[in-house]
């Protein structure tokens, strides 16, 4: 397969979209992280995902700022809406910490038409482009209307400051009810959690999404780096590391991905010339109905090296392999525990994990 170019309706994106959730953080310094940005886009991506929520704005600040200082052809900015930091309005989906003050900070749920607009003119004002290549409505808000939500999301696009119509974190009724919503206008992604190491949305959200014509944009295909080797059950991590109290890297976990990823992925691997990072991103994007996988970077080498995986073809049999090689293996023992569905208590995990690091920090 020669380099993967996925298309999605109206938005024509590489298959590998550069992952921004982890540009901006409060304690780096906002110039290198900008300086690390254009490194990771000179590798050749032609499209970053971020959204308001990532740092509370940083960002999309880092990304306005590197894509000011860049010349030639601008990548392709797919940012998100409905989730706010700065207004009293919505269901509190988790506690932040104000980076500056310290102070709890509650995130809300919010797609009400007015929260939509102001927040595409804010990220519109943050990335200092005049119009936004895709918005995704962030988490569904269980108070507001789909069709509301996508209405103004629709009159976005007509007033050109919106190319194109996605949802992230949707169930699959909800992903229907916004394509029934917009019309004519396409929605054109579901972004969801997908993985080797993560699969819940086959049967649900993913399959309602090809029902519609929505590319999947898959989001932590690496399982937050699980599945590039980096990970192995003798791993220590510092105590103000995330991952430290984070289920799915507890030693036990670790230690049977780790087998997997010897027994299955490793030989593969090896026979392609690639790194088991490129293995698994390869799996994903092989996927019918994948778009793009959406990676994130703490090195600029690894952006570069994930780029690579748009051109690995894997064979029926080496993915059916991997397929039955990890199946079960992400499976939560949190949600064991607690009880929860698999399938919330994973929802759960990725906001808490940074809010763990934000309450530690
Ligand atoms: N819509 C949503 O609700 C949602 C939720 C989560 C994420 N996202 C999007 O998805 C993006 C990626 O998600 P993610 O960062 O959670 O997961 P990911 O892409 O699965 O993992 C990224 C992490 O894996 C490690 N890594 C990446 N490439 C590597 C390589 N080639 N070799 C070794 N290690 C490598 C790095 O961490 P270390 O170097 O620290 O090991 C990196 O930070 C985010 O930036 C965001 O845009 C969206």
């Amino acid at each position: 397969m020669s380099q993967r170019h996925a298309s999605l309706d109206r938005v024509e994106v590489d298959g590998v979209i550069l992952g921004a959730m982890g540009f901006g953080a409060p304690t780096a310094d906002e110039g290198a992280e900008v300086d690390r940005l254009l490194a990771c886009l000179d590798a050749g991506f032609d499209a970053i995902d971020t959204a308001p929520l990532y740092d509370f704005g940083a960002s999309e600040r880092v990304i306005g700022r590197a894509l000011a200082q860049r010349t030639g052809a601008r990548p392709l900015v797919l940012t998100k809406v409905g989730l706010r930091w700065d207004d009293h309005h919505g269901e509190v989906l988790f506690v932040a910490r104000d980076p500056a003050s310290g102070a709890p900070m509650p995130v809300r749920r919010d797609s009400r038409p007015e929260s939509i607009a102001l927040e595409v003119a804010r990220s519109l004002e943050r990335l200092g482009v005049e119009r936004l290549d895709l918005v995704q409505v962030h988490q569904r808000d269980p108070h507001v209307p789909v069709a509301a939500t996508m209405g103004a999301l629709a009159e976005l696009v007509h007033a050109g400051k919106v190319r194109a119509i996605g949802v992230s974190n949707f169930e699959a009724a909800d992903v229907a009810e916004a394509a029934r919503a917009l019309g004519e206008i396409p929605l054109t992604s579901l972004q969801s959690e997908y993985s080797l190491l993560a699969r819940e949305i086959e049967a649900g959200p993913f399959a309602a999404a090809r029902d519609v014509g929505a590319g999947l944009l898959a989001y932590s295909p690496l399982a937050q780096g699980l599945l590039t080797g980096a990970h192995g059950p003798e791993r220590r991590y510092a105590s103000d590391d995330w991952r430290a109290d984070t289920p799915r890297f507890s030693r036990r976990a670790r230690a049977r991905i780790a087998r997997a990823l010897d027994e299955v992925a490793r030989p593969i691997a090896r026979r392609h010339d690639a790194t088991l990072a490129q293995v698994a991103l390869a799996w994903v994007l092989h996927q019918r109905g994948v778009a793009a996988v959406i990676a994130g970077a703490s090195r600029v080498e690894q952006a570069r090296e994930n780029l690579g995986a748009a051109s690995l073809s894997l064979s029926p049999l080496e993915r059916e392999q991997l397929a039955r090689g990890f199946d079960g293996l992400g499976e939560d023992p949190l949600a064991r525990v607690t009880g929860l569905p698999r399938r919330v208590g994973r929802r759960l995990l990725g906001p808490l994990r940074r809010v763990g690091a934000a309450l530690r920090r």
